[in-house]
């Protein structure tokens, strides 16, 4: 690993995303020992003129909330925030850029011994309209200047864009000033822990092999639900809609893991080519092949239009032409106020030919990974239903993680993911062509639905959404297993 004086510059310090993601992240990491108070130094950097102190009792406030804390906690926590200073000025501006970088070049001179190179890293959490004028400050004003190695990186999160033309726009915007090697974008799926497990599963282990195609697996559905609406971001949210927010980035990137062919090694290079392969490989959507929904109430929020078509739901097929997965549906759902927080990925494999039991009714083996929450994996399968009766019935295999790794912490995505920019680690990041070709296959459907060809269907919150999204299921060949 490298040594030498880090500083972690947290830019959009007095916002959300970073009281509620980065900050804490980064105190995660501090406790256990992975930022050492002799290297590391953190700025926050926002627009609002606030001392150091008001910025530490922000987030002590929340790293604190609903806890009851003892001693040891509370000191741990003054000890992270002794990290932390404040710089204020705005996005575009050079005096403030050219006082943030007088500021980590005191700290790197008051850390630095001779044998240590300086690190800088630049965590943006901030809305991607300031992106392009903040890298050119950052470009002109902030970069490492050591004469003994280190480095400059950037931390960057969607939207990148809202369209295959913007987000263009943007990479080459950031792309002038930055090289690949220096850039990090975040989605925070691929620092899940049952996401990351997903490479594991599917190339160390001999039963999922011959299995995994287009010959056993009859259908694959990759699904994420929230219990809760939009809640104070609906003028956000409306701009972008849940394909944008969710299905695009997060659930495309899952899909990418459970359909890419084995890279030739673990590098992140590897990795990132097999996963642009897939992508290049869907086709386009069709209309009939999606749903879309909206939550009853979600124009109430004073910061959505009244008219909004913006749906808070959508399932759809995508369909993958290459020699594994012809004619095996893929189907992307996701919505917001549904019935239950959770996100799986179910694989649902064809029936038994020739099956003697007759049990097709009570289902098909199916192979689900559950995200969260409680991460999980279960295989259902068909068994002999206990008891002097010669008759079947659905049960699981199930490995739970609470049960079977008692003790064990799994990390916050964040965490892991600032750790791996840190370490220079780039294999859970999205690489240029990974995020084009993204956009790509959503591009056009997206703009049928900015153009109102495409309408969102009424739903009941805490419902399953639309009932058409069900029918879709089915019609994909989807089939509801009946268990116990
Ligand atoms: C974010 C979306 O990227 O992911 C939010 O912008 C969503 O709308 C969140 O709530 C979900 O993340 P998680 O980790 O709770 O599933």
């Amino acid at each position: 690993p490298e040594t030498g004086c880090l500083s972690i510059i947290v830019l959009g310090a007095s916002g959300d995303l970073a009281k509620k993601k980065t900050f804490p992240a980064l105190f995660h990491l501090f406790v256990q020992g992975f930022l050492q108070s002799n290297e590391v130094h953190i700025f926050g950097y926002a627009r609002s003129k606030i001392s150091d102190d008001d910025l530490r009792n922000r987030i002590r406030g929340y790293l604190l909330q609903g806890k009851t804390t003892d001693s040891e906690q509370l000191e741990e926590v003054s000890k992270f925030l002794q990290l932390i200073k404040y710089v204020s000025g705005s996005y575009d501006s050079a005096e403030g850029f050219q006082k943030l970088d007088k500021e980590i070049s005191e700290h790197e001179i008051s850390r630095n011994s001779t044998e240590g190179s300086s690190r800088r890293l630049f965590y943006f959490a901030l809305p991607p309209s300031v992106y392009p004028s903040v890298c050119k400050m950052i470009k002109h004003y902030c970069m490492n200047k050591s004469d003994l190695g280190g480095w400059t990186r950037i931390v960057v999160e969607k939207p990148f864009g809202k369209d295959l033309a913007s987000a263009e726009k943007l990479s080459s915007q950031i792309g002038e000033l930055f090289d690949e090697p220096q850039i990090y974008r975040i989605d925070h799926y691929l620092g899940k822990e049952l996401v990351q497990n997903l490479l594991v599963l599917r190339f160390a282990n001999r039963f999922f092999l011959p299995l995994w195609n287009r010959d056993n697996i009859d259908n694959v559905q990759i699904v994420f639900r929230e219990d809760f609406g939009t809640e104070g971001r609906g003028g956000y949210f409306d701009e972008y809609g849940i394909i944008r927010d969710i299905i695009q980035n997060h659930l495309l990137q899952v899909l990418c893991l459970v359909a890419m062919e084995k890279p030739i090694s673990l590098k992140p290079e590897h990795i990132r080519d097999e996963k642009v392969k897939v992508l290049q490989s869907v086709l386009p959507i069709k209309d009939e092949e999606v749903v879309l929904g909206q939550y009853e109430g979600y124009r109430d929020d004073p910061t959505v239009p009244d008219h909004s078509n913006t749906p808070t739901f959508a399932t759809m097929v995508l369909r993958i032409h290459n020699e594994r997965w012809e004619g095996v549906p893929f189907i992307m759902k996701a919505g917001k106020a549904l019935s239950s927080r959770k996100a799986e990925i179910r694989v649902q494999f064809k029936d038994v030919p020739g099956d003697i039991f007759r049990c097709k009714k009570q289902g098909r083996n199916e192979f689900v990974i559950r995200l969260q929450p409680s991460e999980a994996m279960y295989m259902k399968l068909t068994v002999k239903k206990p008891g002097l009766e010669m008759s079947t019935v659905q049960s699981e295999l199930d490995l739970s993680y609470r049960q079977r790794y008692q003790g064990v912490t799994i990390p916050e995505a964040y965490e892991r993911l600032i750790l791996d920019t840190i370490r220079g680690d780039q294999q859970h990041f999205v690489r240029r062509d990974e995020l084009k070709a993204a956009w790509e296959i959503f591009t056009p459907l997206l703009h049928r639905i900015d153009n109102g060809q495409l309408k969102s269907l009424p739903y009941k919150p805490g419902s399953r959404g639309p009932a058409e999204a069900d029918e879709l299921l089915e019609k994909a060949g989807y089939v509801q297993t009946h268990g116990y």
